[in-house]
C-alpha cells in the first residue's frame, strides 16, 4: 500500500463520537510507550501528525486518521502505564474494549511489542480476544535498532515460539531506521484488501 495523504480526524472516547465506519481501518495497539504513534507517523512519513512523547501515557484518547481517503488508522492509547491515574487506568480497558467490539468496519490490529521485552499478559488476551472475534492480528516487533541483527533474529524465534506462531508473522521494525516500514505496509495492503 501507498500513503499519499494522511489527516487527523477526530479523537473520541465513545462510540457515539466514533467517525462513520465509511472505510475499513486498522487499529494500532500495544504498551504505553512502545512505539505506536511514532509507527504511524513513520508509514505515513510525517514527523509530527501523531504527538509522540519519551513519556509513557502520552495517547489517552482514540485518534482516527484518514488515509488516502479510503483508510482509517487508528491509534489507541496504551495500556500498563503504572503512573497514570486509577481513573484513567480504569477507563482504559473499557474504552478500547468498546472500540474494538462496535467497529463493523475494523479490518485487523497491529500489536506492537517492544523488541526488548517478552509478551506478557495482556498481549495473550489481547491476541486471544481478537482471536475469538475472528480479528486478524499482525505483531510488530518494535525499536529494532536498540538491538543488533542477530539479537534481533534470537528475539523474533522467542516472541515467535511465545506466541504460538511464525517468524514470518511478524515484523521488525524501527521508526528511527525506518527498518520495517515496507513489510508492515505491504501487510496492511493484505489486510485491506481482504
Ligand atoms: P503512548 O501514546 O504513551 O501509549 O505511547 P506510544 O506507544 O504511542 O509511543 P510513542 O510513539 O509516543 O513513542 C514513545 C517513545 O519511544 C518516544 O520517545 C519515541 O521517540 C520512542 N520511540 C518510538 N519508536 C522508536 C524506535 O523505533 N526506536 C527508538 N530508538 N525509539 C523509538
Ligand atoms: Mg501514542
Amino acid at each position: 500500500m501507498i500513503i499519499k495523504q494522511a489527516e487527523f480526524i477526530k479523537s473520541a472516547v465513545n462510540p457515539s463520537h466514533f467517525p462513520e465506519p465509511e472505510f475499513p481501518e486498522v487499529a494500532f495497539a500495544g504498551r504505553s510507550n512502545v512505539g505506536k504513534s511514532s509507527l504511524i507517523n513513520t508509514l505515513v512519513n510525517r514527523k509530527s501528525l501523531v504527538k509522540t512523547s519519551s513519556r509513557p501515557g502520552c495517547t489517552q484518547l482514540i485518534n482516527f486518521f484518514n488515509i488516502n481517503s479510503n483508510f482509517f488508522f487508528v491509534d489507541l492509547p496504551g495500556y500498563g502505564y503504572a503512573k497514570v491515574s486509577k481513573k484513567i487506568r480504569a477507563q482504559w480497558g473499557p474504552m478500547v474494549e468498546r472500540y474494538l467490539s462496535v467497529r463493523p468496519n475494523l479490518m485487523g490490529v497491529l500489536l506492537l511489542i517492544d523488541i526488548r521485552r517478552e509478551p506478557r499478559k495482556e498481549e495473550f488476551e489481547l491476541m486471544q480476544w481478537l482471536a475469538n472475534r475472528s480479528i486478524p492480528a499482525l505483531i510488530v516487533l518494535t525499536k529494532a535498532d536498540k538491538l543488533s541483527r542477530n539479537k534481533q533474529q534470537k528475539q523474533l524465534a522467542a516472541t515467535a515460539s511465545m506466541l504460538g506462531c511464525r517468524t514470518e508473522d511478524i515484523i521488525l521494525f524501527s521508526a528511527t531506521s525506518k527498518q520495517g516500514r515496507e513489510s508492515v505496509l505491504e501487510e496492511l495492503g493484505t489486510l485491506f484488501s481482504q
